[in-house]
């Protein structure tokens, strides 16, 4: 598969142990929200500890193709002046997001309420994702998509002039259908009301709170109910972005599976609705501890310790925690086949439609080191041979999923042979400095 230049393969090699400190980047799902909501707001928004992967970077130059000006003053630090709730000018080009699906999907929502006119596009892995999911909701509001088959990229919206307040109920538990809606409800007079049945993420809503949007969220019977008052003025913030629990999941564990390994991953954001591998890991008899608990930029943060945690188990993860994980199942269950037992991961249908359809790629891999796995359409189990029992040496495929890459790097880090990966480019979207930071920590990760 292209679409991230010259494939480059890597190898983990058997390591250990893994120590010392890991300073992983900001947060992906935040950082997204914090330039486009700085681009919606009237003046200028600072933003400090961006992530600065190739994702979120698309959603910078996007943000200038709409018309706001987005600076990198350096060292993390960027400016947005943003050009107010309705403001958005037509790009001249077609907006690439690249990998991202959090991208595309939350700036379709918010140019979806403007009289303007956009065509989106992606790389191979995002021109393969289901789109109807946001369109669906964006048309009720007044916009008009036409798209590929399928509901496809490359796709072009054409903006409602007049658009209608919306109450929708979101019909797969998905932050970014959620976010997407809020963010087209910015732009439509009235009330939009979206209920999800299953909590996901919340940074929208706690960012929209931020800027001083009217947003109010009730838990019933029926699900959240997140009412937003449209046409609000948004009002440019100070943000500091949280270090990202999904990216702090691999260091987290690679220190786990590693013999001797202790590790420290200062600054990670907490927030309960991301938090689901750690819960899940200590089920599991991890060695993982909160140290340093606090509040930063309204998001719980702590610094995460992990020690090498050889008798693991394996568990069965509870199908509603799925939302708060959704991310970390690739590189939880590298954590299970270094457990004993079995661990059964159910209601996770959705990890077939992200960057790759990450039960088939994690099975698949898993099998080519050894490791036994069982799938269903919204389930899989993977086999857990004790620590350090993973016997390595296959080669795997990543299908231009950067959590995949990551995964089984990992795994070679604690196999009986090292395990490889076609092409790690993908990591760059939203990991640049995957490699330098596992080096750091004693990790012996080689390019071929
Ligand atoms: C994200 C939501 C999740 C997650 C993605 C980031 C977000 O996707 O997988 O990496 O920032 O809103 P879904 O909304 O498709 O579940």
């Amino acid at each position: 598969m292209s679409g991230h230049g010259t494939p480059i393969p890597m190898t983990a090699h058997p390591s250990g142990p893994l120590t010392g400190e890991a300073q992983v980047p900001g947060d992906k799902s935040i950082s997204h929200r914090a330039l486009i909501l700085g681009a919606l707001a009237v003046g200028e928004t600072r933003i400090s500890g961006l992530l600065e992967g190739e994702d979120v970077i698309d959603t910078a130059k996007a943000m200038r193709a709409f018309g706001a000006e987005v600076t990198d003053l350096g060292g993390g630090e960027w400016s947005v002046h943003g050009v107010g709730v309705g403001g958005f000018a037509e790009p001249a080009q077609v907006i690439d997001c690249g990998n991202s699906g959090t991208g595309v999907r939350l700036i379709m929502g918010a140019m979806a309420t403007s009289p303007i006119t956009a065509t989106f596009t992606g790389d191979a892995s995002l021109n393969k994702r289901p789109m109807a999911r946001v369109t669906d909701p964006l048309e009720l509001f007044g916009c008009r998509a036409v798209g590929r088959a399928g509901g496809r990229l490359p796709m072009t919206i054409v903006g409602a002039a007049e658009p209608v307040p919306v109450r929708y109920t979101v019909p797969v538990p998905s932050a970014q259908v959620k976010s997407a809606v809020l963010l087209a409800g910015l732009n439509a007079p009235g009330q939009t009301v979206v209920i999800e049945r299953e909590a996901t993420r919340d940074h929208s809503e706690r960012m929209l709170a931020g800027f001083g949007a009217e947003i109010t969220v009730e838990d019933t019977e029926e699900g959240r109910v997140i009412t937003l008052t449209g046409r609000p003025e948004l009002k440019p913030q100070t943000i500091v972005v949280p270090r990202d629990p999904s990216s702090a999941a691999f260091p987290v564990c690679a220190a786990l599976i590693t013999p001797g390994s202790d590790v420290l991953v200062p600054g990670i954001g907490l927030n309960p609705t991301r938090a689901g591998l750690f819960t899940t890991l200590r089920e599991m008899g991890a060695d993982l501890t909160y140290e340093n608990e606090r509040e930063e930029g309204g998001e719980p943060v702590a610094d995460l310790r992990a020690r090498y945690s050889p008798d693991m188990k394996g568990v069965t993860v509870p199908a509603d925690r799925a939302a708060s994980m959704i991310d970390e199942y690739p590189v939880l269950s590298v954590v299970a086949a270094n457990a004993t037992g079995t661990t059964m991961m159910g209601g996770v249908k959705e990890l077939r439609v992200k960057e790759s359809d990450r039960i088939d790629a994690m099975a698949r891999g898993l099998r080519a080191n050894g490791v036994t796995v069982e799938e269903g359409e919204d389930w899989w189990s993977v086999e857990g041979l004790g620590a350090g029992n993973v016997p390595g040496g296959g080669t795997c495929e990543s299908f231009l999923d950067h959590r995949i890459a990551m995964s089984f790097m990992v795994m070679g880090l604690a196999a009986q042979a090292p395990v490889s990966v076609d092409d790690g480019s993908p990591i760059a979207t939203s990991f640049p400095i995957f490699e330098p930071l596992m080096a750091g920590l004693g990790a012996k990760l080689e390019r071929a």
